[in-house]
């Protein structure tokens, strides 16, 4: 792994999280998700929202696994029928879309399938669920690269302009291959996923901890090119996104390696993350902005890494004294998301506002998106403790 700069978290005065203020915000937002379940019984929410309000879409995009991720949080939280209905009709869709191969040539077949699929397996034991996370996760194989040791993220794996390109978000993605290991029994999946975190820790990740968007490694003799951003704000500033996805993703590679170091490595992350909010605790699209008053947040970023400091806390000893800290900065964010960034009930179908998508290409910018949706109830689900993990 990378030489990495330890960098001391900044102190703050942080307060555990409260019971009462936790329940009302887990009923603000089922009031929400109840409210807006009737536009897409079958359809999806858009990847972000145009004005606060998600268009409905058919089964095309990566993100379309976030909506039946909620669902799944929201049955598990309730136990209440109409949740589990709509996610299991969402399964039929996800086993159709995989079959047929719908848009399913690029990396992100773990987000899809993982909160979908998987997760039906995993609660209720759904056949539909099983075979078709298995479907995703052999084509999510096909897309590793055995001399760079990279899932190549996206394009044709022929492209020269894409072949051996990693990205930090493919963290997140790993854990679809790790599922796959352990139902199958094949060890080709979970060597894949030990390889390509490997190649993550050793090259998105730069000295001080913070974090390339993405990375080239040359696939002809598996030497390692260049650096770049693809969302971020220039190849050498840290993409705030990017690096939620590396403090989560990082973690979850602890848990499925049993490899420590890649749960100090998150902290290191977490660390950089933390020392870069600003007063709200609420990033900056980029870290490299810092200023609260100009420039948009990236609320979704929050809630992954809100998310990833609860994982972290999972992950550390018990009797280290980072996680009272961690936990609390996780409270500390999604307090600061529940009363800050909230949807009003009417005029949105989302849950929280002021996230940026894609700010190169001018797509989502201070809008809703459907993952940060998705990151705040599972760590709210976190925090109350009701949660059976997902990406385990
Ligand atoms: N994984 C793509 C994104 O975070 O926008």
């Amino acid at each position: 792994m990378n030489e990495i700069a330890d960098e001391p978290l900044a102190t703050l005065e942080l307060r555990p999280s409260e019971p009462a203020e936790l329940d009302a915000l887990i009923a603000q937002a089922l009031a929400r998700l109840d409210r807006t379940m009737p536009q897409f019984r079958d359809h999806f929410p858009a990847p972000s929202s145009e004005s606060g309000t998600y268009a409905p879409i058919d089964n095309v995009e990566w993100t379309n696994g976030f909506w039946t991720g909620m669902l799944w949080l929201a049955w598990q939280m309730t136990g209440r029928d109409a949740y589990r209905a709509a996610a299991d009709e969402n399964v039929a869709s996800f086993l159709d879309r995989v079959k047929r191969r719908v848009n399913v040539d690029h990396h992100d077949l773990g987000f899809l399938y993982t909160l979908s699929a998987c997760a039906a397996h995993q609660l209720t034991g759904s056949e539909a669920g099983r075979a078709a996370g298995l479907e995703a996760a052999k084509l999510l194989l096909g897309r590793f690269d055995g001399v760079a040791n990279v899932i190549q993220a996206w394009g044709d794996m022929r492209d020269p302009a894409q072949r051996g390109r990693m990205i930090i978000d493919c963290n997140l993605n790993l854990p679809l291959l790790f599922w796959a290991g352990r139902e199958t029994g094949d060890p080709s999946f979970g060597d894949a996923a030990t390889r390509h975190l490997r190649q993550a820790a050793r090259y998105l990740v730069r000295p001080d901890a913070s974090t390339f968007h993405t990375f080239y490694i040359d696939t002809a003799s598996g030497q390692p090119r260049f650096g770049s951003t693809h969302q971020g704000f220039s190849d050498d500033s840290c993409w705030a996104r990017g690096q939620a996805w590396g403090i989560y993703g990082f973690a979850l590679g602890g848990l499925h390696t049993g490899d420590k170091a890649y749960v100090e490595l998150a902290a290191r992350l977490a660390n950089y993350f933390l020392n870069r909010l600003p007063a709200d605790g609420i990033c900056c699209w980029d870290l490299v902005f810092t200023d609260d008053t100009t420039t948009p947040r990236d609320s979704s970023a929050a809630t992954i890494a809100a998310c990833g400091l609860l994982e972290l806390v999972k992950a550390l000893p018990v009797s280290d004294v980072r996680r009272d800290t961690y936990a609390a900065w996780a409270w500390r964010i999604v307090q600061s998301l529940g009363h800050g960034y909230a949807a009003p009930i009417e005029g949105s179908n989302a849950l929280l506002l002021h996230a940026v998508y894609h700010m190169p290409n001018g797509a989502g910018v201070d809008e809703a998106c459907i993952w940060g949706d998705y990151f705040y109830l599972e760590a709210l689900m976190r925090l109350r403790n009701v949660w059976m993990p997902y990406w385990s």
